[in-house]
């Protein structure tokens, strides 16, 4: 049940100076930083990253999506807790900033639409990637950590809401 998840906080949240608030609402649910870099990727690795986009939502998608996640460094975060891989994406809410529900990170620090950006052939900048589920976050932690990158170590969550 204590899982682990991957979390991007994308050059949009880094250049936004946004970093600090998305990674206090993880501390604050509990959630443990296990790891944790920041990482300017190309887009060999983007591609790799975003593997199965291009089939999901088409190769012009992929490509502005491409654009937006190499336009600058980005925080990968690796979070530990129980459900994490749900609870994280709970707590980021919907791909489109425009339904993303008020609360979540992305209905709260950003709006556009897909109909706006897809319009304008820009990537939707929503901040933060997080794993789908937990198939996704194995593969894309084994993608974006070492396993000496991930650390482990007692946190006071750990006295008051896992014991
Ligand atoms: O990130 P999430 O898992 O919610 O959605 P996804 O279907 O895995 O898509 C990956 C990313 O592609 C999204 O987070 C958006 O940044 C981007 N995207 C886009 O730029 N334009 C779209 N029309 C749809 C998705
Ligand atoms: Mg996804």
């Amino acid at each position: 049940m204590i899982e682990r998840t991957l979390i991007l906080l994308k050059p949009d949240a880094v250049q936004r100076g946004l970093m600090g608030k998305i990674v206090s609402r993880f501390e604050d649910a509990g959630l443990k930083i296990i790891g944790a870099k920041m990482v300017w990727i190309n887009e060999e690795f983007g591609k790799k990253h975003y593997f199965d986009v291009a089939q999901r939502r088409g190769e012009a998608v992929l490509k502005r999506l491409l654009k937006v996640i190499t336009q600058g460094p980005l925080l990968a975060m690796c979070l530990e807790g129980i459900h994490a891989v749900e609870i994280v994406r709970k707590m980021v809410g919907g791909t489109e900033p425009k339904s993303a529900l008020p609360g979540t990170i992305r209905g709260d620090f950003a709006h556009v639409s897909y109909d706006y950006a897809d319009g304008k052939d820009l990537g939707i900048k929503n901040l933060v990637h997080a794993s789908a589920n937990p198939e996704e976050a194995k593969q894309e932690l084994a993608l974006w950590f070492k396993k000496e990158e991930l650390h482990t170590y007692k946190s006071v969550h750990d006295a008051h809401v896992l014991d």
